[in-house]
């Protein structure tokens, strides 16, 4: 029988400088001690690869932080690991989240000659106000150079980028986003700007100085446009915030949206894997602490939760629906919940039921997190 599969996320939890909008666990340190970070994370691969042998690894995701300040060895000697301690899928996909500002062509050889297939560049927007505005670091000329070498290094490549920001008007969000279209990525991540708490855009937002953020109406305008122009250009919504041609979909993010097993390695990073009981799995979040802990135990598991197998399936159902084509009924029968009560809300058109699918709409989309609070049987979820 197949092995069951599992996704790898790798976490790299140090960038050149923080963006004021970003919450992500990363860090800007004036020095890191690659060799001993590499040792780290591949002693943390190892504890995992001795709680959960025998398994088929589809997707190796480095996220971060900003992984493309890593040394091309470690990356490398992990993707070396991964092949020893476990079955690699030869189709198995794997990702790079790399900065604009901290990488060259050089680099980009490099991490494609360890392995890397894929790489996800964090462009944020293709205008220099607006890059300044955001904290970063490059210009959008520098962006647009970088993702030309990504292209002519990589079989395939993604690009981020952020909208509804400060005193952005939509005809030239239309443009931008034509220009982004014109790159012919094959796959798009395009967020709307959310101000976290704990960031310096937060920080203003509470003062009441982070000025110019579009109001709701206008936000939902923008949603609307991005939905248009994408889909027309061939490259619809597969999930909320991501785009793809057809067959370019992140195998990555398919794995969360599934509620399929995937590990999580370096600093803050979360794993969730088996059924009944479906275990999650969180990392200690300093580098200093993680690097520490992993040091006298070989992990740096912080917490560590016993889900049931009703978890699993509301797992599957939150992060199911938010994909254009939905969940399979059966496979969350499978998993414990078969009584879904969705009349009213297909009525409402918030949700659209066929044969084995079950599928949010358009507008079901924009009330995703109040449509599975009420979706979720009750007696079940207490
Ligand atoms: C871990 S970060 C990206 C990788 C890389 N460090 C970079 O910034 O280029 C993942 C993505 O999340 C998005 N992001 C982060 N914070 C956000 C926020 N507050 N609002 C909208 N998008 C955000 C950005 O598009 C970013 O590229
Ligand atoms: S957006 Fe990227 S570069 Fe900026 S702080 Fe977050 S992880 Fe680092």
């Amino acid at each position: 029988m197949d092995k069951p599969t599992l996704g790898v996320y790798v976490h790299w939890p140090f960038c050149a400088a923080k963006c004021p909008y970003c919450d992500f666990n990363s860090h800007v340190r004036q020095a890191v001690d690659h060799s001993a970070w590499r040792r780290a994370l591949l002693s943390e691969l190892a504890t995992m690869a001795a709680r959960l042998p025998d398994r088929r690894v589809v997707s190796i995701f480095f996220g971060g932080g900003t992984p493309s300040l890593m040394a091309p060895e470690t990356v490398a000697a992990i993707l070396a690991d991964i092949g020893h301690h476990w079955d690699l899928d030869p189709a198995a996909e794997i990702t790079l989240e790399a900065n604009p500002s901290s990488v060259e062509a050089g680099r980009f050889a490099e991490f494609r000659a360890a392995g890397v297939g894929r790489v996800s560049l964090g462009v944020q927007a293709l205008r220099d106000a607006d890059l300044k505005a955001l904290g970063r670091l490059h210009s959008a000329a520098d962006a647009k150079r970088a993702f030309d070498t990504a292209q002519k290094t990589f079989p395939r490549v993604s690009f981020d980028l952020i909208y509804a920001r400060q005193r952005q008007s939509l005809a030239d969000w239309e443009k931008e986003l034509r220009e982004a279209l014109d790159m012919t990525a094959d796959h798009l991540s395009l967020y709307q700007l959310t101000v976290e708490p704990g960031t310096r855009f937060g920080a203003l937002h509470a003062r009441g100085r982070l000025r110019g953020l579009p109001s709701p109406a206008l936000s939902a305008a923008f949603y609307e446009v991005t939905q248009a122009l994408t889909e027309a250009a061939g490259l619809p919504a597969y999930e909320v915030s991501n785009h793809a041609k057809p067959g370019c979909e992140s195998r990555h993010n398919l794995v969360y949206w599934m509620a399929r097993d995937f590990i999580g390695i370096g600093p803050g990073a979360h794993g969730r894997f088996g059924t009944a009981p479906r275990i999650g799995t969180e990392t200690e979040l300093m580098p200093e602490v993680w690097l520490e802990r992993v040091g006298k135990h070989g992990h740096g598991i912080v917490s560590e939760e016993m889900n049931t197998g009703f978890d699993h399936a509301a797992e599957y159902l939150m992060m199911g629906l938010r994909l254009r084509r939905g969940i399979s009924l059966r496979r969350l029968a499978t998993l414990g919940i078969s009584d879904l009560d969705t009349g009213f809300f297909e009525d409402e058109g918030l949700l659209h039921r066929a044969g084995d699918t079950l599928r949010a709409t358009a507008r079901g989309n924009l009330l995703l997190n109040t449509l599975v609070a009420e979706l979720l049987p009750r007696e079940s979820a207490a």
